[in-house]
């Protein structure tokens, strides 16, 4: 089959190699799109950014397909059946699985970052890890099943009320993602701040955005949010997010920074505003309720996918000569 190794940081080959054994708890899937983000660049430029990866690796944690192959002790699942993969494989073991903190599990293993993913025809996974894809979903769209996912896990670690004023900070998919899907979770006021005038158009077509800055030119409001999730990973970006807060708020540190980043903040501010900062990580549980809102078609994922590529032309994206994507998703022919 037709894999796209990674080979050493920006040795990215497209390659022959065998189709994958899969093992009897496991599933082995015919990719139908394999969604590119920011850590598979971080991956390919051998950034140390959320994730580490030893290569030679096949790359992909966003993925859906058609199950090929059936292993013999798994259950629930059949040949032909439209699945999406998460691709965080817990090890229920350690002290964080145990006590119902999976997503920080102390022996994280990951498809497509850890073992083999789905920039390939096809890619095994544990069946534990594989979801169906209710009918009327399609499989373009439930190849973001991980990315909502983590956007859902971000929405759930915070305390939601229609009535809070509610402010994204990030203009990208993430950040997209994040003012639909906190609408969907009932807030009634969602603005978003980013510096792509064409995004926030995007932002502002897409979902029911009550105002938008361009934070380059415009200034945010300071002290006038309840909630604020920060999901571009820059000290800039975060201390704005500490500012833009009213008391009692909740701020979600959502964006991946460079891992030895640091940004100051008042701290008497944390005190006497009794604001809550939290940071958010991964997927943990959230793949079920990712699948129930792109079944409810409440969420528009389609018009977030700004391109389609062969997997050949995936190492011309990592290298910038593709130009700027909202999302970029690697189709297969079936
Ligand atoms: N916590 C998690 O589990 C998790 C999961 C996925 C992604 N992430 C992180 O979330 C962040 C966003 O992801 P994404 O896929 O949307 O990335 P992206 O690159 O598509 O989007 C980043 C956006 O930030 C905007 N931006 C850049 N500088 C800015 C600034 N100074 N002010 C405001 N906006 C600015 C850009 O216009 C761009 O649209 C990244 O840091 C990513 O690593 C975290
Ligand atoms: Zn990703
Ligand atoms: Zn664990």
């Amino acid at each position: 089959m037709k894999a796209l190794v990674l080979k050493n940081p920006q040795e990215l080959d497209l390659e022959d190699v065998p189709t994958p054994h899969t093992g009897s708890g496991e599933v082995l899937i015919r990719t139908a799109y394999a969604g590119i983000c920011g850590t598979d660049r971080d991956l390919y430029l051998g950034l140390p950014g959320s994730a580490k990866a030893d290569p030679p690796i096949i790359l992909g944690h966003e993925n859906s397909g058609r199950i090929a192959y059936v292993g013999s002790q798994v259950t629930g699942l059949a040949v032909g059946d439209n699945v999406a993969v998460d691709p965080n494989i817990y090890c229920h073991q350690c002290n964080y699985c145990r006590s119902g903190k999976p997503g920080l599990c102390s022996h994280l293993s990951a498809i497509g970052v850890t073992r083999n993913g789905g920039m390939a025809e096809y890619f095994s996974a544990p069946a534990e890890v594989v979801y169906k894809v209710p009918n009327g979903v399609a499989l373009r769209e439930a190849s973001m099943m991980e990315p909502i996912s983590c956007a859902v896990h971000g929405v759930n670690l915070m305390e939601l009320r229609p009535s809070q004023k509610a402010l994204v900070i990030g203009d990208g998919f993430m950040g997209q993602l994040f003012a639909q899907i906190l609408q969907c979770y009932g807030l009634v006021q969602v603005d978003l701040a980013g510096i792509s005038a064409e995004k926030l158009a995007l932002g502002r077509r897409l979902s029911n955005i009550h105002a938008t800055y361009k934070t380059d030119c415009e200034t945010l409001p300071v002290e006038a949010y309840d909630l604020v999730v920060e999901a571009v990973g820059l000290p800039a970006t975060q201390a704005q997010a500490i500012q833009a807060c009213r008391r009692g708020a909740q701020v979600l540190m959502f964006g991946v920074g460079a891992p030895d980043a640091h940004f100051t903040m008042n701290t008497y501010d944390i005190y006497q505003k009794e604001l809550t900062i939290k940071g958010s990580f991964i997927n943990p549980l959230s793949c079920m309720d990712a699948i129930s809102l792109l079944e409810s078609g409440r969420l528009n994922i389609s018009d977030l996918i700004s391109h389609e590529l062969k997997l050949e032309q995936v190492p011309e994206l990592m290298e910038g000569k593709i130009g700027e994507t909202t999302k970029a998703l690697v189709t297969f022919p079936n």
